[in-house]
């Protein structure tokens, strides 16, 4: 038996290194073991909850869709687009109709996102329904999610279980793995943020596309302290801890491992430019490819799609009728 692993990511925005680190990596290494099967999911129905530009949604949709593929998901994994499997959105109301008002309006992110506005997209406060349809729906059992995902993760439980127990057993009831390499890549010029916060001007975020002479640059300029002798201390020393981080997370070590054998940070920001550029060409040249050739890309979205809809359509049917609801025959 293989052990059904969904994850979503929304096309909001370029992706950084911190994204590729903390969460599309994990993912490829849950792909690479046999007794994983993984569905990536980009979340495109989830950037209409707030104010979006059409034309950058489309561009975010398919430079996200070209750089999953590009990291490596294909073969791995089926990759689809949110709004192409119509099935999310069916069982997304059929759920909302099992959850509370008060259970929607507790959620901290909604709070977060609505406070202080005087117009908030109801899709806002009913998102964490379709999230709960986007990982029931695939009969999921395990869901990597960032901690900012938990609360909406408990909520997608209580959900399935409830359903379960007043209109019978549908849903698979999932469980939340947190990346082990959940380290949180910080700004390289404002060590004490995470990296890719809104706000950031972008000199000390290192995008998946940035070219090489742009990442030997950035890392050039990242903040750093007057001490010659490297050490390990986030507290003391976020600079360096963060670029030690970040070389240790690419290079798959510890932080405090990576230090080792560097002799100053000159050397530090070498190696962790020399890692990042060692990554990421790879990638940059398979984007390349892909974004060059949209028929190809288009193929395998296609793909991803017809593999995972029938068994959605599956488990829709399932929960119709467990509802209630009259086939027409
Ligand atoms: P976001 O784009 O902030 O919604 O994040 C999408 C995913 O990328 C989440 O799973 C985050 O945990 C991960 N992620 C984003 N930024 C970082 C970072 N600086 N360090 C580690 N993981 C990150
Ligand atoms: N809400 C998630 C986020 O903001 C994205 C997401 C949507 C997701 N549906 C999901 C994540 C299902 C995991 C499983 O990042």
């Amino acid at each position: 038996m293989t052990t059904r692993v969904f994850t979503g990511l929304k096309p909001t925005g370029q992706l950084q290194i911190g994204n590729y680190l903390g969460a599309i990596r994990p993912v490829l290494d849950l792909a690479d073991d046999p007794a994983n099967e993984v569905l990536v999911c980009v979340v495109d129905l989830h950037a209409l909850t707030v104010d979006h530009d059409p034309t950058r949604l489309w561009k975010l949709t398919l430079e996200l869709a070209a750089t999953l593929l590009a990291c490596g998901l294909d073969p791995r994994a089926s990759l689809f687009l949110q709004s192409s499997v119509p099935a999310h959105t069916e069982l997304s109301y059929l759920l909302e109709s099992t959850a509370a008002y008060g259970e929607m309006t507790r959620m901290v992110q909604f709070k977060e996102k609505s406070a202080g506005r005087d117009s908030v997209r109801l899709s806002l406060l009913t998102y964490p329904a379709l999230m709960a349809a986007d990982i029931l729906v695939h009969q999921t059992e395990v869901v990597p999610v960032g901690d900012d995902q938990q609360q909406h993760l408990e909520l997608t439980t209580t959900l399935a279980r409830r359903f379960n127990t007043r209109y019978g057993e549908v849903f698979t009831v999932p469980r939340a793995i947190t990346p082990v390499e959940s380290a949180r890549i910080k700004d390289l010029r404002d060590p004490r943020a995470k990296m890719g916060k809104t706000g950031s001007d972008g000199a000390g975020v290192i995008y998946l596309r940035d070219a090489p002479g742009t990442i030997v640059a950035k890392v050039r300029r990242a903040v750093t302290d007057p001490d010659p002798v490297l050490s390990y201390d986030p507290t003391a020393r976020p600079g360096i801890a963060n670029l030690a981080a970040l070389l240790g997370a690419l290079t798959r070590t510890s932080a405090q491992r990576a230090l080792h054998g560097l002799t100053g940070a000159a050397a530090l920001k070498q190696a962790v430019a020399d890692a990042l550029v060692d990554t990421l060409a790879p990638i940059q040249k398979r984007y390349a490819e892909l974004i060059a050739d949209p028929a190809e890309l288009q193929r395998l979205l296609r793909r991803g799609r017809d593999a995972v809809t029938p068994a959605a359509l599956r488990t829709v049917t399932a929960a119709r009728h467990a509802m209630g609801l009259l086939e027409a025959g």
